[in-house]
């Protein structure tokens, strides 16, 4: 598939993850096979404002290209111009691919603002937000919805074909309404009928936590391309193992040892990024699930909780065997 001037052999990306998909685990993800990431979502009215934080959290690196920008917002005119204002590389990094607009989240304080998700419920808003950014930028424009809000109200292929003559240059669809938050299981028969719909690019999204799903999902929906979020944290061998798959090719899995190089690998990433007491404390969460299958896994988790510097992480999960 091609998002632009992008050509994405397989089209395996990684989704984007609010508090996750940060440089750190971004640039692993590159490193272990995925072709295209998001960013985690940033206020359009925020980066309208200038502020500071949002637009740290907006600036992707070389070692993490091609990685799309996602915004969240609901005016068009404001989306509009914090598109243009993040077309362009912030600080000392580079442009971004595409601009995502993220019309899923179902988080109350985005929802009840009437973003994320619940732009589902008006696809004349939808239309207009599309239309306003791809008229904004010189960049693709690419849009992330869900089925619906609800189980009554699924309209997931009225969005994607609103979104589609907007002038969007693919879409990513994740297989639950708003209402089932992260519950239940992605129905991939209703990611299907979207792909049907549509003739742009479409990453089908929702539940990849194993190589197998990923082509299952695949050949179940046509979808050009997946998307994997929880599936790859502490898991970036995901995106390497579904490639193999797809080509044919004998994948071994990772060893004990690959698995604590990777994560202390990532960790450094994180405080060349942030600084080591942030980079520590937001390790927490995803440190601990490069092992979760090996014995020891709980007292490590515990032990990474407590941890405060780099040292004691490293100490912990060298004493893992
Ligand atoms: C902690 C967390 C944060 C998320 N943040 C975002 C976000 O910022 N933007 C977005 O479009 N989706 C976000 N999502 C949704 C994911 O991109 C994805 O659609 C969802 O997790 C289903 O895919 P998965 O089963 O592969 O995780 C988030 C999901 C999680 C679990």
């Amino acid at each position: 598939m091609k998002i632009g001037n992008f050509e994405l052999p397989f089209g395996i990306a990684l989704a984007p993850m609010a508090g996750f998909s940060d440089y750190a685990m971004r640039r692993i993800s590159f490193e272990y096979g995925a072709e295209y990431s998001v960013t985690e979502m940033v206020s359009a009215k925020a980066t309208v404002y200038g502020d500071k934080k949002t637009l740290a959290l907006a600036k992707i690196t070389k070692a993490e290209s091609p990685t799309a920008l996602q915004i969240f917002g609901s005016e068009p005119s404001v989306m509009a111009e914090a598109a243009a204002i993040l077309s362009s590389p912030v600080g000392d990094g580079v442009a971004p691919v595409a601009i995502d607009i993220n019309m899923g989240c179902p988080v109350h304080k985005i929802y009840s603002n009437g973003e994320g998700s619940a732009l589902m419920k008006k696809p004349k808003l939808i239309y207009d937000i599309t239309r306003a950014v791809v008229s904004a930028i010189s960049l693709p424009t690419t849009v992330k919805i869900r089925l619906g809000v609800d189980s009554e109200h699924i309209n997931a292929v009225e969005c994607a074909l609103a979104i589609e003559e907007a002038g969007a240059a693919a879409i990513t669809v994740h297989g639950r309404t708003k209402a089932q938050l992260y519950s239940g299981k992605a129905d991939m028969k209703e990611v299907e009928k979207v792909k049907k719909s549509v003739h742009i690019p479409l990453f089908a999204n929702g539940d990849i936590l194993t190589a197998e799903d990923g082509i299952r999902v695949l050949s179940e929906t046509g979808a050009d391309g997946i998307m994997i979020g929880r599936g790859a944290v502490g898991n970036p061998f995901i995106f390497s193992e579904i490639i193999a798959a797809l080509k044919g090719e004998v994948f071994a899995e990772p060893t004990l040892e690959e698995r604590k190089s990777a994560a202390l690998t990532q960790l450094d990433y994180a405080i060349n990024n942030k600084g080591e007491t942030v980079a520590v404390r937001e390790a927490r969460g995803q440190l601990a699930k490069y092992f979760h299958s090996f014995r020891g896994c709980a007292e490590l988790r515990a032990k990474i909780n407590r941890s405060t510097t780099r040292a004691e992480i490293e100490a912990a999960i060298s004493e893992l065997k």
